[in-house]
């Protein structure tokens, strides 16, 4: 399953995915870059930035990918990654895009994730890749 992710320069969620067995795409770290077209169905992990602070807590370059209708329908979950210091926020904006584009958040992590958070998604991805197989036949 294709794994779709923005990261910012601390670099945490691209050393995430990174660890994955999955394949994956990173969105370009500055807004006014062109966005990516994802053309098969892909899961977004996305950091949270600044929630309950006034403002919006999905990065720009995340909001800019799913403005893309082709984009949005090939969004099949979002993964969240943040920081549990930010209390009720933590990871805030994987539950906004899970929410606007109508899918499921499949999971959370904090920060550059642990070993174990590493297994657990890669085998969630396995699954939702033979449940896409299953759906094509
Ligand atoms: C200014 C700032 C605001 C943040 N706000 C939140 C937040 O509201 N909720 C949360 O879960 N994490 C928050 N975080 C933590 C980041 O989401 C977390 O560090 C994430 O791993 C960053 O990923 P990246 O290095 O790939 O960009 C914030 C971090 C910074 C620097």
């Amino acid at each position: 399953m294709l794994v779709v992710y923005y990261s910012s320069g601390s670099q945490y969620t691209h050393r995430f995915a990174e660890k994955l067995k999955h394949p994956s795409r990173r969105l370009p770290l500055l807004t006014k870059s062109d966005t990516l077209l994802i053309e098969e169905p892909f899961v977004l992990i996305t950091p949270t930035y600044g929630a309950g602070v006034n403002r919006g807590s999905v990065p720009k370059q995340v909001i800019k990918f799913l403005n893309v209708k082709a984009n949005r329908d090939k969004l099949v979950g979002v993964i969240g990654a943040g920081n549990t210091n930010f209390g009720e926020n933590y990871c805030r904006a994987a539950y906004t895009v899970a929410q606007k584009c109508k899918v499921p958040v499949l999971y959370r992590f904090e920060l550059l994730g642990t070993p174990e958070d590493v297994e657990k998604v890669d085998k969630g991805l396995d699954l939702l890749c033979q449940r896409q197989l299953n759906t094509a036949i």
